[in-house]
């Protein structure tokens, strides 16, 4: 008993708060975990909160502190105590209870000793930071600074890398699917081409994916950037084989390879400057896709923006799975003592990856998840076979 004590301890790189206590006959090494989500919200996360508190209060005896906002209540110390209670109900329910923000403590003077000075006073033996790649770099950093940090990947964009897929994206697409199933019968009732614009910043995961499920007849993502000449002559072929509306979906972050205007080898983009991350606000190319089919093709054509109705809403059963999976494994990760690390999910096993991995790179969409779209569109003279 006395080795088994002196061993959970020793995993434990805690401040100074390790209770070693006896819960159902067994030993257990019970800590005070902090949780917060950064970045854009998505759903899941609440299913992700749930996961931790359940497991940490009912099997390891842990006790959970919630930071407010993102980095910006570990900065400024903005805490609320997660129980039992307060995770009750929250399974379904969209956003986050902990709320978030696009707070970069590495950007804000003295910020990173901040979060320490924070993490310290609230007594923490590690800190479970659910996110993108933005939320894990800033984990990453902090856990270089001797934080005992494991992160869990979040967004509907589904670009991390180290891990097969995200939560939040399954909701996101079946959100898209769905729109796009709508736009078909007001397309088809007009005879119009519908241009639907879809988020995923620098991946077209959510393009991609709601695009072969709403059965999109063009699907531009920004992995491949495209003539616009191009994308006019596939509807024009569809139409002279007698169909009288299409669908094309266009990522927020596609590009235009060919001149058509300022826009030319770069994402369209809002004017409203950067983030503390530094990434710009896309949106747009939709608008100015349809206006460029309508001039080609003489086709009656109209836009949609979904913008972000895809990050609202209750997650999908598959999210909640996931997000549940996660959670547990991140907790059990901190128990085990695996530290600059993040939870992941490969093939449909979960594991655990160095944040590192998760971070320095954008996973981007598969090539064979193209072949498949250009498998069901209009083939271009060029076009291989
Ligand atoms: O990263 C998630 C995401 O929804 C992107 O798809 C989108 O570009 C961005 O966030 C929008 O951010 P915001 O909510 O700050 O407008």
């Amino acid at each position: 008993m006395r080795e088994k004590v002196q061993r959970l301890g020793q995993n434990a790189r805690s401040y100074d708060t390790i209770f070693v206590r006896l819960l159902h006959g067994r030993v257990t090494l019970a800590m005070r975990i902090g949780i917060l989500t950064g970045g854009g919200d998505c759903p899941g996360l609440n299913a992700v909160i749930r996961a931790v508190v359940r497991k940490g209060v009912l099997h390891y005896d842990d006790e959970l502190v919630g930071f407010m906002e993102g980095w910006r209540g570990v900065l400024e110390n903005k805490t609320m105590v997660l129980d039992y209670e307060a995770i009750s109900g929250i399974l379904p329910r969209g956003g986050t209870i902990l709320r978030t923000s696009r707070t970069n403590p590495s950007k804000r003077e003295g910020g990173l000793e901040r979060c320490m000075e924070t993490l310290k006073h609230n007594k923490l033996d590690a800190l479970i930071a659910i996110g993108g790649d933005d939320t894990n770099s800033v984990g990453q950093k902090l856990f270089e600074q001797g934080i005992n940090v494991v992160g869990v990947p979040k967004t509907i964009d589904n670009d991390l890398s180290g891990t097969d897929f995200c939560f939040g994206f399954d909701t996101a697409v079946n959100t898209a699917m769905d729109a796009i199933d709508r736009l078909h019968t007001t397309a088809e009732a007009h005879q119009r081409v519908m241009v639907v614009e879809v988020m995923g910043r620098d991946a077209g995961w959510i393009a991609m994916y709601s695009g072969i499920a709403g059965g999109a007849d063009v699907i531009l993502i920004p992995e491949k950037p495209f003539d616009i000449e191009e994308v006019a002559e596939r509807i024009r072929l569809r139409h002279a084989r007698g169909r009288y509306f299409s669908i094309i979906v266009v990522a927020e972050g596609a590009k235009f390879a060919t001149d058509v205007d300022s826009s030319q080898g770069a994402p369209v983009v809002t004017e409203m400057g950067k983030d503390e991350f530094g990434h710009v606000r896309l949106g747009g190319v939709g608008q100015v896709l349809a206006r460029e089919i309508e001039r080609r093709t003489g086709l009656e054509t109209r836009y949609v923006v979904l913008g972000h109705i895809q990050r609202g809403g209750s997650p999908s059963a598959f999210d909640r799975v996931l997000a549940s999976r996660y959670g547990i494994g991140a907790i059990d990760m901190v128990h085990r003592g695996e530290f600059g690390c993040m939870v992941a999910l490969r093939g449909n096993e979960i594991v655990s990856v160095p944040l590192t991995e998760a971070i320095n790179k954008n996973r981007l969409v598969d090539p064979a998840l193209v072949d498949v779209a250009l498998g069901m569109s209009e083939p271009l003279k060029g076009d291989k076979k």
